[in-house]
């Protein structure tokens, strides 16, 4: 996938990136990196930011890997505190680690909403609490994207607790923008379709048919890419994005407005065929 953006496009910036160490988080932790920023990746695991860290480090980036539940408050004020040690105040943060899994509604045990609601939800709030308190005591301005995802908006079968900690997180962003536009601080969402990663993958597409099935609902015929991600993350944290913010983006291929509109499945036609009978149809 093509990467256009000066390379130095994050010059100067240190980014938090929550789940950092692998799967969508890593990817963008890697290009903030190729982009300029110094980069925290965060998580639970210390196996793979070490070796996010490293496959930076290996292209010339500074990055640092730090133990991190986004889930305690706690371990996020110290997450945050030991990042700005080693790498420098942070300047931007990616909300990004996130739980999920597919579960009967009727079935879901208190520990599997607990689970879930904890790490979406109170996550990205108490990561962004804990950056937003530092940048508005030192004056400094500073850019959050959250990533969430395109059901946050229209609900969806067998992921409650996913839906409606994702549809908080929408809520923290439009939010904050309006309360925390004064001090130059900005928050967008980034709302992903199927981006196939072996975390997301693993605990919802339970076999080959059912990723066939949701691919054919995108308009655009593909999965995303994780570079497509990094991509729009790196815009909205960097100064091109400057008067943007309490937004929320779809990168899906279209598939949330494809799933919605009546007529949409004549699409999925032969357009020869549809024409054809369009035409037969006229008085
Ligand atoms: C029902 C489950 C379960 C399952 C865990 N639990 N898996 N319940 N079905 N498949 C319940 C457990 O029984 C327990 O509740 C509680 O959840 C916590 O589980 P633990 O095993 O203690 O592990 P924990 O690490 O706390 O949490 C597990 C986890 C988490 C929530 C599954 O590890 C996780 O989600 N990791 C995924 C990281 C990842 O890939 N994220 C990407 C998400 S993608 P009890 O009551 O028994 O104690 C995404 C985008 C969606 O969200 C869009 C896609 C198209």
């Amino acid at each position: 996938m093509p990467e256009r953006f000066a390379s130095d496009l994050l010059a100067g910036q240190h980014v938090l990136v929550t789940g950092g160490g692998t799967g969508l988080g890593r990817a963008m932790a890697e290009r903030f990196a190729r982009l300029g920023a110094a980069v925290t990746v965060a998580g639970r695991r210390p196996e793979p930011l070490a070796e996010a860290v490293a496959a930076i480090e290996a292209t010339g980036g500074r990055a640092f890997g730090v133990s991190m539940n986004v889930r305690e408050h706690a371990s996020v004020e110290q997450g945050v505190a030991d990042a700005e040690a080693a790498l420098g105040p942070i300047s931007g943060l990616v909300n990004n680690a996130a739980a999920n899994f597919l579960s009967p509604t009727r079935k879901l045990s208190e520990g599997g909403f607990d689970a879930i609601v904890r790490t979406n939800l109170y996550g990205s709030f108490f990561a962004t609490q804990a950056v937003g308190q530092r940048w508005i005591e030192r004056g400094t301005t500073g850019a959050v994207v959250s990533i969430v995802t395109t059901y946050a908006e229209t609900g969806s079968a067998f992921v409650v607790p996913s839906a409606v900690s994702k549809a908080g997180v929408v809520a923290m962003t439009r939010s904050l923008a309006a309360e925390w536009g004064t001090y130059g601080i900005r928050l967008n969402a980034i709302a992903p379709g199927p981006f196939p990663t072996e975390g997301a993958w693993s605990r919802l597409v339970p076999d080959e048919k059912t990723a066939e099935q949701m691919r054919r609902r995108v308009p655009l015929g593909r999965f995303g890419d994780p570079s497509e991600l990094a991509s729009l993350a790196a815009f909205l944290l960097s100064d091109l994005s400057g008067y943007l913010t309490g937004q929320v983006i779809d990168l899906d291929g279209g598939e949330k407005l494809a799933s919605g509109g009546q007529f949409n499945d004549l699409a999925k036609m032969p357009r020869d065929v549809v024409e054809a009978m369009m035409a037969g149809m006229r008085g």
